[in-house]
């Protein structure tokens, strides 16, 4: 277990500006996800912490003790990459077993523990197997292996999911994590899938441009997102810019409504109010004060779990909703008029300038 401190890490590439004053703290055996679009510097941050290159400015700490300037050698990091970066000429168990070799581990403890790391990850059947006859999910359990073997205090995972199929991704997500947990590794994990950092991390820090944007609990990104950004790019949302009245009262999509008291926004100054589509009800009564506004149903899309709507309110453009199939299928066909509901509860506000911050 290890506590990872990152103190105001700068890094540019050239003109190109990747990482700009990172600082966090991940908790001794916290599963932490850095979650971005691509080319927030996800990539560049990880590769910081594995030593592989050298921030410009700032210092990484483990339990307390700088880690920046040493070789990738010294740090006592494990990494799983996105193309598996299995070695190609060497056996499964042969694989596992090369980073206990470089550090002359004894050969009867080699086997030991390289026997017990296969069956951990369920390769023990395939030992003997080349990569060449494995699946993309069985090299990445290589990966893991190969890192895990090592006892390192933290592990490093840069998008190690994304060249798998996606019922793939979510089985192998689930080991990891159990993995994780019952080895208690600190880990540090990059993706830029949205739905995976939510079911996977105690922690995630949404990233954007090189400059973190919210680090929290999945919960509290996904329902208090810091930003517009976040807001946005964690989850759907619908994005409807605030409105005034004739007689100064404010409006969303036309129609009048009662704002969080205290919240700080008058007439003149931009506001955007977000929903999400689960939030957003088809013809549904809605039980505490909410807002009730007539839309076209311009497509359906069912997905399996759920309908998509895409509809559009007069003047205001189109909105998504979710709904539940079994229930609306049958009943909404596009063109129709169909009433929206939306507690007032479930609409967040920010600021309508470049920053986005939430407001309420
Ligand atoms: N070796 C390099 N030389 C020049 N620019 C680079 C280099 N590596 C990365 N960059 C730039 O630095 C920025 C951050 O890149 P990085 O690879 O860290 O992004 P990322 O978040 O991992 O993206 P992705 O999700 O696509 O993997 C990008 O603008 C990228 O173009
Ligand atoms: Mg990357």
């Amino acid at each position: 277990m290890a506590l990872v401190q990152l103190q105001n890490i700068k890094k540019s590439y050239g003109k190109q500006l990747a990482l700009k004053d990172v600082s966090l703290s991940i908790p001794s055996g916290s599963f932490f996800t850095l979650l971005g679009p691509s080319g927030c510097g996800k990539t560049t941050l990880l590769r910081a912490i594995a030593g592989f290159h050298q921030q410009d400015a700032g210092d990484i700490l483990v339990d307390g003790l700088s880690i920046g300037r040493l070789g990738a050698n010294q740090r006592d990091v494990g990494m799983v990459f996105q193309d598996y970066a299995v070695f190609p000429h060497l056996s499964v168990f042969n694989n596992v077993a090369f980073g206990l070799v470089q550090q002359k581990v004894p050969a009867v403890d080699i086997r030991q523990r390289v026997e017990e790391m296969l069956l951990t990850v369920q390769l023990d059947q395939l030992a003997a197997r080349m990569p060449h006859q494995l699946s993309g999910g069985q090299q990445q359990r290589i990966g893991l292996a190969r890192a895990l073997v090592i006892r390192p205090k933290v592990l490093l995972m840069d998008e190690p999911l994304s060249n798998l199929d996606a019922k793939l991704r979510v089985d192998l997500r689930r080991d990891i994590r159990s993995l994780q947990q019952s080895f208690g590794i600190t880990t540090i994990y990059v993706t830029h899938d949205q739905e995976e950092a939510l079911s996977i991390s105690d922690q995630v820090c949404v990233m954007h441009a090189g400059i973190v944007q919210q680090v929290g609990a999945p919960w509290t990104v996904y329902n208090r997102p810091a930003n517009r950004f976040v807001a946005s790019f964690v989850g759907a949302n619908n994005f409807v810019p605030l409105a005034w009245d004739a007689a100064g009262g404010p409006t969303l999509l036309g129609q009048p409504l009662q704002l969080p008291q205290g919240l700080p926004v008058r007439a003149g100054v931009p506001c955007v109010a977000s929903v999400r589509p689960e939030n957003v009800l088809v013809n549904q009564p809605q039980p505490g004060a909410a807002l009730r506004v007539d839309a076209i149903l311009r497509q359906t899309m069912f997905t399996g779990r759920e309908l998509q709507l895409s509809v559009e309110v007069a003047g205001h453009g189109l909105m998504e909703a979710l709904v539940d199939p079994l229930e609306n299928t049958m009943a909404l066909k596009p063109g129709q008029t169909v009433q929206l509901v939306i507690g007032y509860d479930d609409i967040l506000y920010f600021s309508g300038d470049d920053a986005g911050v939430r407001l309420s």
